[in-house]
């Protein structure tokens, strides 16, 4: 039985591949209702034994009036559980449910105003005009039987429909954007008077639904959980050791490709909290034997994760009578892979996880956060106590320095970014900006170029400078950090590094660049 069963309150979020879907499952997040996002195919037996309290269809970039649109199934119309379609969402429901739908010669892209039609629980407690936000070609053009005009806009004369007997509503606007400035509340309106939801869903009672869970599987068998200090490992490892103490095993790799002083911080809070169930594997040796000579950035990081299983392997003999391997893997990261409109994704860049080593290692997965984002889980991090400077962190890539340093990793080379790299975090934190960004790090350039420094020629290493501001990793722009900021580093780094003569500052966003450069 899938743990989210257990859930008594969640709504369910049926993906038809828009960009916006994690959007609304964060919103019906965000009004303390649990949500799921799942394949628009989902089969209505299914839906109906999972038990939502509400089924939402997101929109997508299909066109009705095109051949090979993504259908629902028919039956869960006929559940009797209240359901919100969203753009394309809305039309799916109208053409299922009688209505037409048309490609429309005036296409809506952006602000509208939508007028309130007729007084109804959706828009309740709104005003009469509403700025919505639009995307589509489509749009429904005649009404299936018994549903009523709630809202138009200049451009589409059915621009929010309903059929309140049955609760069927839909929206060709999107709530769940920003744009949409009173989307949250008609989102709220749907879930609270639509569809009775309480909105009683909180971290707390998610931290106790999992320790509950993780305790009830693990049984008396023991778990390894590969501890890096970032935030969703350590997260995890937290929750862990409070669900099953001394079932959990924690083993924390020192690969040499971490930032300055790193190992030894995450060593002394872990340490210290796990005690005999904490272990510091020291693999430098191993992993730069490995690198050496190697240039090309998939073929790093193969070798980065094949080194690991290796370890894992090792320590798991150790520990024997072991079933379970947990790791932190978060919400996007289960979307980006498993995303019905997506089909076939190319591998943009291997990310290293562990996720090689249930089937090669026989073990089972647990991971508690698979349907949240980072914020969600730094919440429960702090719930549980982690200390704030392992909170705050940024994101860190599995590979490490290796994908930030550009061409063959030597010695040098590591020590002069880690030195890099603790002024720029220094300076961030000093400056309160290493807050207001999703992530900053250095990456040591394979490129020399001239300088002067004193009366001399110098011909030293380029860094280049990136941080960049994103609500989960999966786009990203770049941050406007001030110049005077930029400056201030980049001088820092120049004199207090040798080797570095120049910085330059990445401005390029995500798409169509990644965050990191390798
Ligand atoms: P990219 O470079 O793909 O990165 O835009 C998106 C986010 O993921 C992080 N990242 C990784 N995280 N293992 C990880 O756990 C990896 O191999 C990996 N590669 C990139 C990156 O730092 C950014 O936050």
């Amino acid at each position: 039985m899938n743990p989210e069963e257990k859930v008594r309150e969640w709504v369910a979020i049926l993906d038809f591949g828009s960009q916006y879907t994690q959007l609304i499952s964060r919103r019906v997040r965000e009004a303390k209702v649990y949500s799921e996002i799942l394949p628009y195919n989902i089969s209505a037996k299914k839906l109906k034994k999972r038990n939502p309290r509400a089924i939402i269809l997101s929109g997508g970039p299909a066109n009705l009036s095109a051949n090979k649109s993504p259908f629902c199934q028919q039956e869960i119309f006929n559940l009797g559980i209240p359901i919100l379609g969203i753009c394309y969402g809305m039309q799916l429901m109208a053409e299922m449910s009688g209505g037409k739908v048309k490609h429309s010669r005036a296409r809506e892209y952006g602000k509208a105003t939508l007028k309130v039609d007729k007084k109804n629980i959706l828009f309740k407690g709104m005003s009469k005009k509403l700025t919505v936000w639009m995307s589509h070609g489509d749009k429904v053009d005649k009404l299936p039987t018994n549903f009523k005009v709630i809202g138009h806009t200049t451009n589409s004369a059915i621009a929010a429909m309903a059929k309140p007997g049955k609760n069927l509503y839909g929206v060709q606007f999107h709530p769940e954007v920003a744009h949409t400035p009173k989307g949250e509340e008609i989102i709220k309106n749907f879930l609270y008077n639509i569809a009775n939801c309480s909105g009683n869903w909180t971290l707390k009672s998610f931290i106790n639904q999992k320790i509950d869970e993780i305790r009830k599987k693990v049984g008396k068998n023991y778990v390894l959980c590969a501890l890096s200090g970032g935030v969703d490992s350590s997260t995890l490892a937290f929750l862990l050791h409070r669900a099953i103490r001394e079932k959990a095993f924690f083993i924390f790799v020192d690969n040499g490709l971490l930032r300055k002083n790193e190992p030894e911080e995450v060593r002394k809070i872990f340490q210290k909290k796990f005690r005999l169930n904490f272990k510091y594997v020291d693999a430098k040796k191993p992993f730069s034997k490995k690198l050496r000579g190697v240039v090309d950035p998939e073929k790093k990081r193969k070798i980065i994760g094949k080194e690991f299983i290796k370890l894992f392997e090792k320590e798991a003999k150790k520990i024997g009578n072991l079933k379970y391997l947990a790791q932190g893997t978060l919400y996007p990261d289960v979307i980006e892979s498993r995303s019905p409109s997506k089909g076939p994704s190319s591998i943009i860049k291997s990310h290293h996880n562990v996720g090689g080593l249930p089937k090669r290692m026989n073990l089972k997965l647990i991971e508690p956060f698979n349907r949240l984002f980072k914020d969600e889980v730094r919440e429960i991090g702090k719930e549980l106590g982690l200390p704030e400077e392992i909170l705050s962190q940024h994101p860190f890539p599995g590979p490490g320095l290796a994908v930030r340093i550009l061409g063959e990793i030597t010695e040098k080379k590591l020590t002069i970014l880690q030195e890099v790299d603790k002024i720029l975090i220094e300076e961030l934190k000093k400056s309160n900006f290493y807050n207001k960004v999703w992530q900053a790090f250095a990456v040591l350039l394979p490129v020399k170029s001239v300088g002067v420094m004193g009366d001399e020629r110098t011909y030293g290493n380029v860094v280049a400078l990136r941080a960049v501001t994103s609500s989960d990793g999966m786009t990203a722009d770049w941050a406007k950090l001030p110049a005077s900021l930029l400056g201030k580093i980049s001088n820092r780094i120049i004199n207090e590094v040798s080797g570095i003569n120049r910085i330059v500052y990445d401005i390029s966003s995500k798409p169509p660049s990644t965050i990191e450069w390798e």
